[in-house]
């Protein structure tokens, strides 16, 4: 079984969508619980753009300790500078070089011909990689280039010391068997290169994200590039947890893992969506309120029956919780426990103590605490933050509230 990374870009692609913007604070949270999630890469930013982005970068470079940081760049020196100063502190730091290939933005973009991509591909690739150790080179609008060309670009890149290759399909334009093609076509072009991974990035324009990273998956893509919840610009990217799942329900396809802890993937897609004030469509696949919900009849009795004959992954899976409880000020530490668990949040014996306190101070203004308060409450609490053991009213334990969540298994 082969292993995918997975490069989360809800902090970039994701972020510069409308109504999706957050600012450091909240980049951080996400990258935390990103970085929990496990995955590979978190693409937080890109520096250049603004002094936000530059700080949001730096600070997520500085608290991220097991997953590559990456910034974004285009083929130009000050844009390669900036990244690399916003990723000093990374423990794994990654230059996101890119520059598009196809003619269309060539001729009426960029205004440049394609020797000089080529010569701005090359110099600037090998400029990323003298000062840091990872470079990735993404070839922008990849599926609407001259695969020839496409080719040419990559293998330039390469020389230059790139050891990640992304073939975007920016504009959401690939069917899956085009662009599994396409992968096929441009490994056997440049051939066996030790550590070379190829990586895919769809966006959602003709709602063929997912599949189409599927397909390059199948096709040998060895990094998929997406984001929670499909965030993104236009109709979004490929959704994270569709691609996650997707892969661990048919290993028979795909043969090919992921390192992500899919039980959090719930606690994730609330986070984003608690950030943004942005709700997930109920019948968004995996983390959709519906996702695991059954009214017909004869489902409910399928699934009563077994939960094979109508689920094929289980709420438990994913992160959902069966029932939740209800945090209030009269709830006790078990419930608060089961809630942090119940986003993938395991604390030590003196942080439950802490967060508990904290939780009954907020719960005395607020009726229903709810996930993100809880998250933000539990972070405060792993940090050290308490408050005077005598002010919070002592443990009420007989208060929690069981409410069923349309789950009938
Ligand atoms: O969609 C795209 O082509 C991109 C690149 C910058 C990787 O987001
Ligand atoms: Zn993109």
């Amino acid at each position: 079984m082969d292993t995918v990374r997975i490069f989360d870009t809800t902090l970039r692609d994701g972020e510069q969508s409308p109504g999706f913007s957050m600012n450091t604070g909240e980049k951080l949270r996400l990258a935390r619980q990103l970085e929990s999630l496990g995955v590979d890469v978190i693409e937080a930013g890109f520096p250049i753009a603004s002094k936000g982005d530059f700080e949001a970068v730096r600070a997520v470079a500085g608290a991220i300790r097991n997953s590559t940081v990456a910034g974004l760049a285009r083929a130009r020196r000050p844009d390669i500078e900036a990244a690399l100063g916003a990723l000093e502190a990374a423990v794994r730091p990654r230059v996101h070089v890119f520059l598009a290939t196809s003619d269309l933005h060539l001729q009426h973009k960029l205004r440049i011909s394609r020797e000089e991509a080529l010569e701005a591909i090359g110099t600037m690739v090998e400029f990323a990689r003298s000062r840091c150790a990872e470079v990735e080179f993404s070839a922008e609008d990849a599926s609407r280039s001259d695969p020839a060309f496409l080719a040419q670009a990559f293998s330039t890149a390469a020389d230059a010391g790139a050891t990640i290759l992304n073939a975007p399909d920016t504009v959401g334009f690939a069917t899956p068997e085009e662009y599994g093609d396409l992968f096929r076509a441009l490994r056997a072009q440049l051939g066996d290169r030790p550590g070379l991974v190829w990586s895919a990035h769809c966006h959602n324009d003709l709602g063929l994200a997912v599949a189409n990273s599927l397909a390059a998956v199948a096709a040998g893509a060895r990094q998929v590039e997406c984001t929670i919840n499909g965030i993104g610009e236009r109709a979004g990217n490929a959704a994270l947890e569709e691609i996650a799942v997707a892969l661990a329900v048919r290993p028979d396809r795909y043969a090919a893992t992921t390192r992500l802890r899919l039980n959090e993937l719930y606690a994730v897609s609330r986070l984003l969506s608690e950030i943004t004030r942005v709700p997930v469509p109920p019948n968004k696949a995996v983390v959709g309120a519906n996702a695991f919900a059954h009214e017909a009849g004869i489902h409910q009795d399928g699934i009563l029956k077994n939960p094979l004959t109508y689920q094929v992954i289980s709420p438990e899976a994913v992160g959902v919780p069966k029932h939740r409880l209800v945090l209030g000020k009269h709830s006790g530490r078990n419930a608060l426990r089961s809630r942090l668990g119940d986003l993938g949040v395991v604390l030590a014996e003196d942080e439950v103590g802490r967060c508990y306190r904290l939780v009954m101070e907020l719960a005395d203004t607020k009726k229903d605490v709810n996930d993100a308060d809880l998250l933000r409450l539990a972070r405060d609490a792993q940090s050290g933050r308490d408050i005077p053991e005598d002010s919070v009213a002592t443990e009420a334990v007989h208060g929690s509230v069981t409410l069923p969540r349309g789950n009938p298994a």
